[in-house]
């Protein structure tokens, strides 16, 4: 099975290598893994002046699966938007049509306290969220920063962009989204602003059709407002929450707190066929980056989700999963997730411990 790795920027190849090494361990154990590194966003600039260089997405259309780091960093964000390490990750998920992005919020027991929540609260959390990645607002045309005539006369500049979703791109996320709740708890929320965007009432709609397939799954309907505050006041009445690009940004980066740290979530892309692309949902930390004290965790469960997902090697995923549970238990800890009375850990010492548990 051919992986694409892709480590980006920042703290991006550090974390990678630690997924790297889990990697070559389960292919010393008779998975056959073959890499392949290519360079994306500000790497992919400084190696080819595109943020997604040609020869980069080449490898990653052919590759079984991709593997990717983080992107982005001060020193790009004075480039023109389209040079920028964001867009170079915003155009290799529409490229390979990576609609619908997965991103689990699970508590390890052994966190409870590092979460900025009363362990009772987040105690047994266990959360889906499935984010449309390749349409909305992110997407949407027209956009652009324009110069129009002021309200109190003269001229001004204006930002704009779109919110926009088509029906189909709508269902086809839904029918993901029912699919895992089915596999789940049988519960799926969606979440829009339907009391005030079109955009959204469409989504509702579609929404509500594609539910009819799924007679066994429990749907609930919320704003995004609302849902942001349920996710706070009581985040375990949440089985899989299904949204929009933007508001699964957002929802997404808050649900992460609620399991300690950003730093231990991992989220997958996929396609109509379950081809995907793998990547923590955080960013590249440019400030600690190079100081080998970032948390490789989420990049290395990215990893079994990818075994899980794409290359359908359940038992693997697993393997890693429980080493990641046993690191934790051992009561290893980076600093994001440090708390009194822990070990604290650099990224390639937890690295190294998670490939020692395998
Ligand atoms: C994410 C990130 C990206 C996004 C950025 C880096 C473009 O925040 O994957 O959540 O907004 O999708
Ligand atoms: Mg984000």
């Amino acid at each position: 099975m051919k992986i694409a790795v892709l480590p980006g920027d920042g703290i991006g190849p550090e974390i990678v290598a630690q997924a790297v090494k889990v990697m070559k361990a389960l292919s010393s154990d008779g998975l056959k893994l073959e890499m392949e590194e290519a360079p994306i966003g500000g790497a992919g600039y400084d190696a080819a002046g595109d943020p997604l260089p040609a020869s980069t997405l080449e490898l990653a259309k052919a590759a079984d699966a991709v593997l990717l780091g983080a992107v982005g960093g001060p020193r790009y964000d004075v480039l023109d938007r389209p040079l920028r390490p964001e867009r170079g990750l915003l155009r290799i998920r529409k490229e390979m049509n990576l609609f619908a992005n997965l991103r689990p919020a699970f508590l390890y027991p052994e966190l409870a306290s590092a979460s900025t929540l009363r362990p009772e609260v987040v105690a047994g959390l266990d959360i889906m969220i499935v984010r449309e990645l390749t349409g909305d607002v992110y997407f949407g045309q027209p956009r652009g920063i324009e110069t129009r005539p002021s309200p109190n006369g003269g001229s001004e500049r204006v930002g704009f962009n779109t919110m926009l979703y088509a029906e189909s791109e709508v269902r086809r996320v839904a029918h993901v989204a029912f699919g895992i709740a089915m596999k789940r708890g049988k519960k799926l929320c969606s979440v829009e602003k339907a009391n005030v965007l079109e955009c959204s009432e469409l989504w509702k709609e579609v929404v509500l059709e594609v539910a009819k397939d799924y007679p066994e799954v429990e749907l609930s309907h919320m704003y995004v407002d609302n849902a942001a505050m349920q996710l706070v006041r009581n985040p375990r009445q949440f089985d899989v929450i299904v949204t929009g690009n933007i508001f699964g940004d957002i929802l997404s980066d808050e649900a992460s707190m609620l399991t300690g740290s950003i730093g231990m979530l991992a989220s997958a892309s996929l396609d109509q066929n379950n081809k995907g692309m793998y990547e923590p949902i955080h960013g590249s930390a440019p400030d600690i980056a190079g100081k080998d004290i970032a948390n490789p965790l989420a990049t290395i469960l990215s990893v079994a989700m990818m075994l899980r997902y794409t290359l359908n090697q359940e038992a693997a995923a697993q393997r890693i999963e429980n080493a990641v549970k046993k690191v934790l238990a051992q009561g290893l800890r980076t600093a994001d997730i440090f708390t009194e009375g822990t070990q604290k850990v650099s990224c390639s010492q937890m690295g190294d411990a998670v490939v020692k548990q395998l």
